[in-house]
């Protein structure tokens, strides 16, 4: 597509994100297509997969799953969460946050978050703690991580679940630990767009607890054990994965540290240029714990900038346009739980946010461009600094 400035769009995800693997991806369709066994589903690609990111992490197990969604369900599931609990999630994030809690028959509670990290806070969160609190879910946003040694205190402290949304995060370390390891379970997503996706869905949970994974494992099935089939010990669903997709996410994990390191790098950059402009706050600079699936900045006229990077061909992101008790899907339990709460930093984040592309496709000219286009908005719109006072003349 072309703007009126005559460039072309740069876009938000690339369509070529798997433009190197296309032959892989060809070859290997044809060959399990085509094998004797014809097994599509949980089959030997599916548990080498699992076995090698198991590995990488230093997991007790990896089950992998249909979605992030249904990865989160298998947790919250597998530990037990129901009718009666609560689960404390941000009031800011992707809608599986609160619905996975809900569609167990148990009630989200929302806290509100830090207004830097736009994470999950921790004193708020312990705020909303009460006697029927089960489990607290932090998620880790858009490219920084929730402050999970807080959490896994706060959890610890209070005989807490917890459960780590770290969907957006595969390939992130904090304080020396992988993302997904800190707490009870993480989940991730391989939806194409995340930073380790796949032309399909697909997720997984990870665990260093083995009688979770035990429990995920035969969730993700219809409650089978995987020894005898058409026997149900649980009520549980259909999150199988693909073995397909397996076989070629085993192809591409090598690749995976060149490509983060590719958008941390663009990362550095844009907060490097966007750092002290009026108006734009970017997302903390700190490395530790950082996962760069998008970059997100605050900006006080997020709309009129979005606006002008589209004019000059960057396509850009707006996540959550509301904070999730502000959306109609889960206004009704906010307004009945928490009668009267308010999630100022949740509603400011909804408001001013603006995400970058960030993915290692952007080569360094698109980069640059769409970091001139920001800092030409900014100071174009610069606040006039008011004039020093003239000073009267002096008689001599
Ligand atoms: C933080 C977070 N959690 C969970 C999910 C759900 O993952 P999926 O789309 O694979 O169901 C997403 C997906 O966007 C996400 O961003």
């Amino acid at each position: 597509m072309t703007t009126t400035t005559g460039r072309d769009t740069i876009p938000f995800f690339p369509p070529d994100l798997f433009h190197d693997d296309r032959e892989t991806l060809l070859r290997l369709l044809y060959e399990i297509g085509t094998a004797p066994e014809q097994k599509f589903i949980l089959g030997a690609h599916t548990a080498r997969f699992e076995e090698a990111l198991r590995e990488q992490l230093g997991a007790t197990d990896v089950v992998a799953c249909s979605s992030g969604t249904s990865a989160l369900h298998l947790v919250l599931a597998g530990l037990g969460i129901g009718p009666g609990d609560e689960v404390v999630v941000p009031a800011f994030g992707c809608a599986p946050l609160a619905a996975a809690v809900l569609h167990l028959g148990a009630v989200p509670v929302f806290a509100d978050i830090d207004p830097r990290t736009l994470t999950l806070g921790p004193a708020d969160a312990e705020r909303r703690l009460t006697a029927r609190t089960r489990a607290v879910m932090p998620a880790h946003m858009f490219s920084v991580m929730a402050d999970m040694p807080a959490f896994a205190a706060l959890a610890a402290a209070h005989g807490l679940r917890l459960v780590e949304d770290s969907a957006v995060a595969q390939g992130a370390v904090l304080a020396g630990r992988p993302a997904g390891m800190w707490g009870d379970a993480g989940v991730y997503s391989f939806v194409q767009v995340k930073s380790f996706g796949m032309p399909g869905e697909g997720g997984a949970v990870v665990t260093r607890n083995p009688e979770l994974a035990r429990r995920a494992r035969m969730l993700r099935n219809h409650g089978q054990d995987g020894r005898r089939r058409f026997v149900h010990h649980e009520i549980g669903l259909n999150s199988r994965f693909d073995e397909i997709q397996a076989a070629f996410q085993l192809h591409r994990l090598p690749g995976l540290p060149a490509r983060l390191e590719r958008r941390a790098r663009i990362a550095a950059h844009y907060t490097e240029r966007l750092t002290g402009l009026p108006g734009i706050t970017p997302p903390p600079a700190d490395p530790d714990g950082r996962c760069h699936y998008v970059y997100t900045l605050l900006a006080e006229d997020r709309d009129a900038l979005r606006d002008h990077l589209a004019r000059h061909g960057v396509a850009t992101h707006v996540y959550y346009p509301k904070a999730l008790p502000d959306q109609a899907a889960f206004a009704p339990v906010a307004a009945a739980h928490q009668p009267g709460a308010a999630w100022p930093h949740a509603r400011r984040a909804a408001d001013l946010q603006l995400s970058l592309p960030v993915h290692h496709r952007l080569d360094d000219a698109q980069v640059e461009h769409i970091a001139e286009t920001v800092r030409g908005h900014a100071l174009r719109h610069r606040p006039t600094p008011p004039s020093p006072p003239v000073r009267p003349e002096r008689s001599a």
